[in-house]
């Protein structure tokens, strides 16, 4: 058996051999000729003039060998609704699904944008995207019109996907007026929508553009639709994150190398085997949700769990604090993946809910998106006994970053850590300012990936590679190296930890938001005259959103009544424009904000007295009474 550390450095210092047995893990149609074109940096380019679909391997290529195993398991504790598919269902409404996009003139290329809640109908369009060739861009359903109309103009997609509406702790939350709001705001204009009727929330219909996904589906009922062999390097989807601007980026993945990613990921990462099931409590908005519910799962041949609903709500709609554990009972998990944020909702639920069901098919828990803290993976890891596995990476990577690879060899974690470089990922540490990189252990750097980058990373940002190179690849002076933005040190052992974003980027309950948008929010009320948005350390969520305001009346400092109500139509505005993911956990009202003497806004040193820290360096501060005026708002809330 090869060791982990053998393997690793087979896959960096001999990249083709390397990953050309990782791509016998996947089906082509045309073998590739090149394994990695490196020529034009930072556009590594994989596996070209080899051909596959994503769509093919995760559904077609099962048929024969498990078509009436489960592939899909679509359960809601919103509606109460629970439904296996097979693969052989899976294939027969992709294809109605593609069939339907098609009708409506979707040719291989077209961006598809998909705005649906955790419903199987979101898994089918996606799939049946890969199916066609199609450009899928799904966004999360949590978002509001000013983010979605964002996406709409940036995508330009030739048809959007969406349904009437989700639904969240047992209350609809009406999709449609969001979307159509969107359209509205968005300059580009969808040829068509395609709606999924839940008969949660009524809905108008434009005539002329919006079609009824149950019509369609009637209509092409047994259609075939053959998959569309793509060139590796053709674009499979693009997923929006957000960054240090206000306008968020289209990550954009190819299909050979994500389908070879994840095919090895599975194996190799995530101990996935053939006719087992999968659980992963992400949501299709995320790339954890792209990667690990719906292709990963599939292209390893395993049913993957497709939840709608909190942690905490029986299938009945009432408070049920071990409906997970039911799920992992009944439909025998064996891998479960989910978020640290949700483990800590778990914890305040009675103990005894973790002992009542029989969870011994579970082998591991997987958690990402976030630090995961020593109290919480302790917790989970002796209700569970199984390993709990951190692991770290971005939407931009689209898996595994930094973890272990128990299917290559059985490596021991370490609490605090997500572990050690996954094969593929040259992983450095960089000083931030000198670009030089740090050998010794326990030396704090940015983390940063030399390339060439591994297969099912990201391309480039949708429609604009010089923000692809100049954000990501030119932040460390000196050095063509891609930077994760993210703090960490590297102990003795090569385990590394992660200690928080070097930029404007805050995460909240594992969602990514950042701070400008919340601000480019804001400071559109009004009466607002000045914002900053800062991220604050928060027992549950990681982190939460703290807003500092400046209001045009100096007047509402003095009446406590008009504090409360501006709060409240910010919070509002929040809600409406992103969603409420991204709603300020507090509003604060102050007179000036925290900036340098060229006016640069300091949100550090708001985050670090928000976190009772020290404020750090201040010198190139303008005016001192800016901190102290926070301080004091802080002290009286
Ligand atoms: O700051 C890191 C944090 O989440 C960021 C990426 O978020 P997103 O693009 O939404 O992708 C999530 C994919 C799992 C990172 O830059 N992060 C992610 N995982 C971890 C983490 N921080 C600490 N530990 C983790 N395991």
């Amino acid at each position: 058996m090869t060791s982990y550390a053998e393997f690793y450095r087979q896959s960096i210092d001999q990249p083709d051999a390397f990953w050309t047995e990782q791509a016998a893990l996947v089906d082509w149609f045309t073998p590739f000729t090149r394994v990695c074109n490196d020529d034009n940096p930072p556009f590594t380019r994989w596996f070209e003039g080899g051909q596959t679909n994503l769509c093919h391997n995760a559904v077609d290529r099962h048929l024969a060998s498990r078509g009436d195993q489960a592939a899909l398991i679509a359960v809601s504790s919103e509606t109460g609704q629970e439904k296996t598919y097979t693969f052989k269902d899976l294939h027969a409404e992709v294809q109605r699904m593609a069939a339907s996009l098609q009708a409506i003139g979707v040719v291989k290329g077209d961006r598809v944008l998909i705005y649906m809640p955790m419903i199987a109908e979101a898994a089918f369009a996606m799939l049946a995207c890969a199916r066609i060739g199609a450009v899928h861009c799904v966004v999360f359903g949590g978002f509001a019109s000013g983010s979605l109309a964002s996406r709409i103009e940036d995508a330009s997609p030739r048809v959007i996907v969406s349904a009437d509406a989700g639904s969240r702790g047992g209350k609809a939350l009406a999709y449609k007026p969001l979307l159509d709001e969107a359209i509205r705001l968005s300059s580009h204009k969808p040829e068509a929508v395609l709606l999924a009727d839940r008969a949660l929330a009524p809905m108008t219909l434009v005539p002329g553009r919006d079609l009824l996904w149950a019509d369609l589906r009637a209509k092409y009922m047994n259609a075939q639709v053959l998959c569309e062999w793509l060139d590796s390097t053709d674009i499979s989807y693009t997923i929006y994150t957000s960054g240090t601007t206000g306008k968020p980026k289209g990550v954009q993945r190819d299909t050979g190398g994500y389908a070879v990613a994840l095919a090895s990921s599975m194996k190799h990462i995530f101990d996935g085997r053939a006719g087992e099931t999968y659980f992963a409590t992400s949501d299709i908005g995320w790339v954890v949700g792209h990667s690990y519910i719906i292709y990963g799962p599939l292209i390893a041949g395993m049913a993957s769990i497709m939840y709608e609903g909190l942690p905490t709500q029986g299938m009945d709609g009432q408070p049920n604090g071990g409906v997970w554990w039911s799920l992992v009972e009944k439909y025998k998990v064996t891998a479960m993946f989910s978020a640290p944020t949700a483990v800590r909702v778990l914890k305040k639920q009675d103990p005894a809910l973790l002992k009542k069901y029989d969870l011994s098919s579970l082998r591991a828990l997987y958690l990402a998106g976030e630090p995961l803290d020593e109290p919480t993976a302790r917790w989970i890891s002796e209700g569970l006994n199984v390993p709990i596995i951190d692991n770290y990476w971005q939407t931009e990577t689209g898996w595994p970053l930094l973890t272990v690879a128990n299917g290559v060899e059985a490596t021991p974690s370490k609490f605090g850590s997500p572990g050690v470089p996954m094969y593929g990922y040259n992983v450095k540490l960089l000083h931030e300012s000198t670009g030089e990189e740090l050998l010794l252990p326990n030396e704090k750097g940015v983390v940063v990936l030399v390339g060439p980058t591994p297969p099912g990373f990201m391309q480039t940002i949708w429609r604009d590679d010089a923000r692809f190179v100049n954000t990501y690849w030119k932040s460390v002076p000196g050095k063509m190296v891609y930077s994760t933005f993210d703090w960490g040190i590297r102990d003795e052992d090569g385990y590394y930890f992660i200690l928080g974003r070097t930029d404007d980027v805050i995460n909240v309950a594992g969602h990514r938001l950042g701070t400008r948008e919340i601000e480019e929010s804001i400071s559109g009320h009004a009466s607002v005259a000045e914002v900053a948005v800062v991220g604050v350390a928060d027992a549950l969520k990681g982190q939460v959103a703290m807003a500092f305001v400046v209001p045009r009346d100096s007047g509402v400092f003095n009446d406590a009544a008009a504090c409360l109500k501006l709060e409240g139509e910010i919070m509002k505005r929040v809600d409406g424009d992103l969603g409420a993911v991204a709603r300020p956990a507090r509003v604060h009202f102050v007179s000036l904000l925290p900036k340098t003497r060229s006016g640069k806004l300091l949100r550090r040193a708001i985050q670090a007295v928000c976190e009772g820290r020290d404020a750090g360096d201040l010198t190139t501060m303008d005016d001192p009474a800016a901190l102290q005026q926070i301080r004091h708002r802080l002290g009286a809330a």
